[in-house]
């Protein structure tokens, strides 16, 4: 298995946006609380913990261990999630699950094959819920423009840092969730957006950029020091208030299997 993500997750544990309360309960109203879902590409906790507040039983699974310790770490108190190390490509050898929910982590499995496995595993009512940035209309699938964008982009650019060249399934075909998803076992899709505004002082912003995987500490290497020097300065330079304002955009996509 492969971590990506591994360097990253300190940063991902503490900077990343969470998806928000109206997503979980969007999800917890839409799969009932009831049942066991499946967190796949769990991250640290970020959606598994909140959900398993309101749910049963929740088993969040990440290839990354780094991940999965900020999890743990992070979900002290809450008993009712099984931590596992694996990836998509394990799903039978899980415990038993009713729905599975993928946070920002579908784009980086092999998605039909996932989908085949998914439908042989999912009770006759199962869902598969993605949660993640909207789809633009007509445009790629991509977090909103925010107005910081356009100097990380350069800083990336200056150290050989590129977000396109993430070997994720959606960059190698171009392929929408949704077109997959309507191709596949459980075309019958439901979507429901969330926006947010956050705020963001400079350690924020370069904390949120050391949380991606193709500019995460491990990637950078002994460049680590000069990148992060060089994002404050070009930060800074570019809004001297310190103050940045995301609109924050939030899809959850459910997808079910006709006549369900
Ligand atoms: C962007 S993070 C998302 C974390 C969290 N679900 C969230 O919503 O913030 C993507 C996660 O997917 C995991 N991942 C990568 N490839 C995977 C695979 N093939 N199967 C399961 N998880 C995978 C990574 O280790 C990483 O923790």
């Amino acid at each position: 298995m492969e971590d990506l993500f591994g360097s990253a997750a300190p940063y991902y544990a503490r900077y990343r946006p969470d998806h928000g309360p109206a997503t979980t309960e969007h999800l917890a109203t839409t799969l009932g609380t009831d049942g066991r879902v499946l967190d796949l590409g769990c991250g640290p906790g970020t959606i598994a913990i909140p959900l398993a507040r309101r749910m049963k039983a929740v088993v969040a699974v990440d290839p990354s261990l780094e991940m999965l310790a900020e999890g743990r770490r992070r979900a002290k108190g809450v008993t009712n999630i099984t931590w596992l190390h694996g990836d998509s490509t394990v799903l039978r050898a899980l415990p038993p699950f009713e729905h599975v929910v993928m946070g920002r982590s579908f784009h980086w499995m092999d998605r039909r094959s996932v989908l085949v496995d998914l439908d042989e595993l999912l009770p006759p009512g199962g869902a598969v819920a993605l949660v993640g940035p909207a789809r633009r209309p007509g445009g790629p699938w991509q977090p909103d423009a925010q107005p910081w964008q356009p100097v990380e982009r350069r800083v990336c650019e200056e150290f050989g840092l590129d977000i396109h060249t993430a070997a994720n399934s959606f960059h190698a075909t171009g392929e929408h969730h949704d077109d997959v998803l309507a191709d596949s076992p459980f075309s019958i899709l439901g979507s429901q957006v969330f926006t947010r505004r956050l705020t963001w002082d400079v350690d924020g912003l370069i904390g949120l950029q050391l949380s991606y995987s193709y500019s995460s500490p491990a990637r950078l290497g002994d460049r680590l020091p000069a990148f992060v020097k060089a994002l404050r300065q070009a930060l800074l330079d570019d809004n001297p208030t310190g103050r940045w304002e995301q609109r924050l955009t939030t899809e959850v996509l459910v997808a079910r299997r006709p006549g369900r």
